[in-house]
């Protein structure tokens, strides 16, 4: 497949720089290489066009504009060319996304629909709290749970208070000051910047700590279950063609398009490393394979 576009996303800047949440790098290190990644070519999500099909495929066609995540730990989508299981996570590409949204489409998407929607089983009329909400993460969870009919209280830098807005957010705050005390039925923190987190959630109130360390998921595991007090959800989101299925439905439903924050050419990559790296990057980086002229 000749890639488009790309998204670069907090994952793969932690992959480069071997960097996860208290006690989990040394894991990073052994899952994707000792002294630097052991796939030099970084990148999980593209948009793009299929050149090439193996014989039998018949699923795709020469041509065909595509998107989707790379298969496992293979990455390798920060690059011109790809090559992808017709029968992994690669959907067709709708005309409603431009090149660049569809390239950061799932990162956000399915991370935020996978902690709000199962993880956290967010129902109509509950009041949410997302920390980090005009990241990649963060601006996904607004949008989903605004249309789920949440009441959304968003956690922002005083820059981006009205884009939290118009995200959908009913109320924005920013985070240097004092945190609002709720209580919240679900409360995402995406950059794990809360301590205090569960003491802020109502009787029965889940926590979705997107970054979280190891004490926490193991923490998550010994938590009462559903309904059986406050609960803290930690788990790594699931990937599948049914998660990716139900973002499109929400995108066709107009309640999620992903952030754009920032295009870059495939000369300028470590520009874009650098602004994952920061923590403070708006919605998704692109990383475009031919810029136009
Ligand atoms: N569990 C899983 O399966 C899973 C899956 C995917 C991703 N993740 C995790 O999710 C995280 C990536 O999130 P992302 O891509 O959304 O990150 P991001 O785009 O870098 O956004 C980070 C957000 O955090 C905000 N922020 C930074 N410092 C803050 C503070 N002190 N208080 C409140 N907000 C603060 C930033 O706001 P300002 O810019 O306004 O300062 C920004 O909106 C990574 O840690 C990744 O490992 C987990």
């Amino acid at each position: 497949m000749a890639v488009e576009a790309a998204g670069l996303t907090a994952g793969d800047a932690r992959i480069r720089g071997a960097r996860a949440p208290g006690g989990m790098g040394p894991m990073i290190r052994l899952v994707f290489g000792l002294r630097g990644p052991r796939r030099p070519v970084l990148g999980r999500e593209y948009a793009g066009r299929v050149v090439a099909v193996g014989a039998g495929m018949t699923q795709f066609r020469v041509g065909d504009a595509v998107f989707g995540i790379t298969d496992g730990m293979h990455m390798g989508a920060h690059a011109e060319f790809v090559c992808v299981k017709a029968t992994g996570l690669i959907l067709p590409r709708p005309e409603t996304l431009s090149v660049p949204e569809a390239a950061a489409f799932f990162f956000g998407g399915l991370t935020a629909a996978d902690f709000l929607l199962d993880q956290c089983a967010l129902q109509p009329g509950e009041r949410v709290l997302v920390v980090g909400a005009t990241g990649a993460v963060g601006s996904a969870a607004v949008q989903i749970a605004h249309h789920h009919g949440a009441h959304v209280t968003a956690l922002a830098s005083a820059e981006n208070l009205d884009l939290a807005r118009q995200l959908g957010a009913d109320v924005a705050q920013d985070y240097r000051t004092a945190p609002p005390p709720g209580p919240f039925d679900v409360i995402l923190d995406v950059p794990g910047v809360m301590p205090d987190a569960l003491a802020r959630l109502a009787d029965c109130g889940r926590l979705g700590l997107i970054t979280a360390d190891l004490p926490s998921m193991l923490g998550a595991m010994l938590r009462p279950g559903r309904g059986e007090g406050r609960r803290l959800c930690a788990n790594v989101i699931k990937e599948t063609r049914q998660a990716m299925a139900r973002l499109m439905a929400l995108h066709e439903a107009a309640a999620y398009r992903p952030l754009i924050g920032s295009v870059f050419p495939l000369s300028e990559i470590a520009l874009a490393h650098a602004q994952a790296d920061s923590g403070h990057k708006r919605g998704n980086l692109v990383i475009e394979m031919a810029p136009k002229a």
